[in-house]
């Protein structure tokens, strides 16, 4: 219902919707053992125990997009963080040279920590396999996890800070 309530409001970008539901548990799935693999090979999960692991992998959905689909929006709220399993993905800021994400890197983390609106509108720049946590689960990991926390903030104030740089022509 939930997810139904944001398409109609719009606050999920409307080619995310599709996607999002072929994961829900009624439609399209990925095996546990499969999903264990692309998690052991997250370098943000390198020091998570098998039991987290496994945990992680209760809570999350695996999602496949083409390439061209909008994952977050400049300015929406948004309640997923990301990890890329395949592909590749553009991060995209008026003014400045996009930066692309590959397999094993996450986004979506700075909406779920400090609760405002997306700062960048990432899009798949290829077809595009990725893991999806939402709001409540990522909290719920965070405190499970406490140095999943640490690494974050490392990736968070590099990316606070190329946002910040001004782009040298
Ligand atoms: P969020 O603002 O929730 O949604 C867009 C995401 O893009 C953001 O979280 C970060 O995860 C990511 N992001 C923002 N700026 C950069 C950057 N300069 N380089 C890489 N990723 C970024």
């Amino acid at each position: 219902m939930e997810l139904i309530g944001r398409i109609l409001d719009g606050s999920i970008p409307q080619d995310l919707k599709e996607a999002l539901r072929r994961a829900e548990p009624s439609g399209f799935r990925v095996s546990h053992d499969e999903k264990m693999r692309h998690l052991e090979e997250v370098p943000l999960l390198a020091d998570c125990t098998q039991k987290q692991l496994r945990a992680l992998s209760d809570i999350s959905r695996v999602v496949e997009v083409p390439a061209g689909t909008s994952l977050t929006r400049a300015g929406q709220p948004g309640d997923e963080f990301f990890v890329i399993l395949d592909g590749s993905a553009a991060v995209e800021k008026p003014g400045k040279k996009r930066v692309f994400l590959r397999p094993g890197d996450f986004f979506g983390e700075m909406s779920l920590l400090d609760g405002g609106p997306r700062s960048v509108t990432v899009r798949a720049a290829t077809a595009l396999r990725v893991l999806v946590i939402d709001r409540k689960n990522f909290q719920n990991v965070l405190r499970e996890v406490p140095d999943l926390t640490q690494k974050l903030l490392v990736t968070l104030s590099r990316r606070v800070r190329a946002l910040e740089t001004p782009e040298h022509p």
